[in-house]
């Protein structure tokens, strides 16, 4: 006997109102797991571009986020979920939707169909602290092969695009932040362009590079100057003094003898 054909007598209905109850229990348990599946929780984080000049925020290809530290804590997530970034062109993010299962994530491969691929695969925990990523850099993976799911390939040109994180388990997705704002590439013409105008620093660069090779000169033709000083005057002094000698003895020899001859 079925449990819930005793419940209905025990709490006084006929057959006719508990199977009508039943029925109600199942639509309520069929329509339950879709409304679940389709509204993933929103978490209200934006992403952000880093503020780490050092890392290199923005390249032809790469672009570095920021880490979003301590987003995932909700007790709906839990540590063996997944969390990708999706990175989309900024006018297909209307046309994105979340992938039910993992064959249907698209790879980077998939971008110019669908606007959207998902990369970046990482857990709650990488996300908890400080110091576990260093930074998330979009696009840093040259090696792997764009049709892989997960491949963090360069980006293909230079955007707009946008971000945002996706929490997902196997039966589908789970979590997401918001979008983040618009993100542009640099361009090909702006990195020809570098050479012409040169920052403060690199001109400050320039200058003392500039003096120290002066300085590096002086010192050098210094040296000559001066090895050359000393070896030039050696030679010389020896010189006019066997010259000088020769001369004073001739002279005594040849003044004195006819004069004291002819007196
Ligand atoms: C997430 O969990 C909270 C309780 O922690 C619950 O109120 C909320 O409905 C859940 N959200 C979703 C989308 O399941
Ligand atoms: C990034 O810079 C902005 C403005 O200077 C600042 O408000 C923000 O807190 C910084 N973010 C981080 C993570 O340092
Ligand atoms: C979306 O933007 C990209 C790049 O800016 C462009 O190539 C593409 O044609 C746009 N697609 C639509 C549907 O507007
Ligand atoms: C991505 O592209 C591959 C090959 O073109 C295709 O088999 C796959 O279904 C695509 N995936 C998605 C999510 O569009
Ligand atoms: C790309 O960046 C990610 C996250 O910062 C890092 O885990 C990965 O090692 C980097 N890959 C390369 C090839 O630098």
């Amino acid at each position: 006997m079925d449990n819930s054909w005793r419940l209905g007598p025990a709490i006084g209905l006929s057959a006719g109102q508990s199977q009508l109850l039943v029925s109600l229990l199942l639509l309520l348990t069929r329509v339950q797991p879709g409304t679940d599946v389709a509204a993933p929780e929103h978490i209200s984080y934006v992403p952000q571009l880093s503020n780490d000049t050092l890392a290199g925020r923005l390249t032809l290809s790469t672009f570095t986020l920021e880490q979003p530290l301590g987003q995932f804590s909700s007790h709906n997530i839990s540590d063996l979920d997944t969390i990708w970034l999706v990175v989309a062109l900024s006018n297909a993010t209307q046309s994105f939707t979340a992938p039910r299962t993992n064959q249907d994530i698209p790879a980077p491969a998939n971008f110019s169909q669908r606007g959207y691929y998902l990369t970046l695969r990482a857990n709650r925990a990488l996300y908890q602290a400080r110091g576990q990523l260093h930074v998330l850099r979009v696009g840093n993976d040259t090696h792997c092969q764009p049709t892989k799911i997960g491949c963090n390939h360069p980006l293909p040109g230079p955007g707009p695009y946008r971000v945002k994180f996706l929490v997902m388990n196997d039966e589908g997705p789970v979590a997401e932040t918001k979008w983040s704002s618009d993100t542009r590439l640099q361009q090909a013409q702006a990195l020809r362009a570098v050479p012409g105008p040169q920052s403060p620093g690199t001109v400050v660069i320039i200058a003392i590079l500039s003096i120290l090779l002066a300085v590096l000169l002086t010192v050098l033709l210094a040296v000559l100057i001066y090895t050359c000083f000393n070896s030039c005057r050696s030679t010389s002094l020896s010189g006019p003094e066997e010259a000088g000698s020769v001369r004073r003895y001739t002279t005594h020899l040849a003044f004195s003898t006819p004069a004291e001859g002819a007196s």
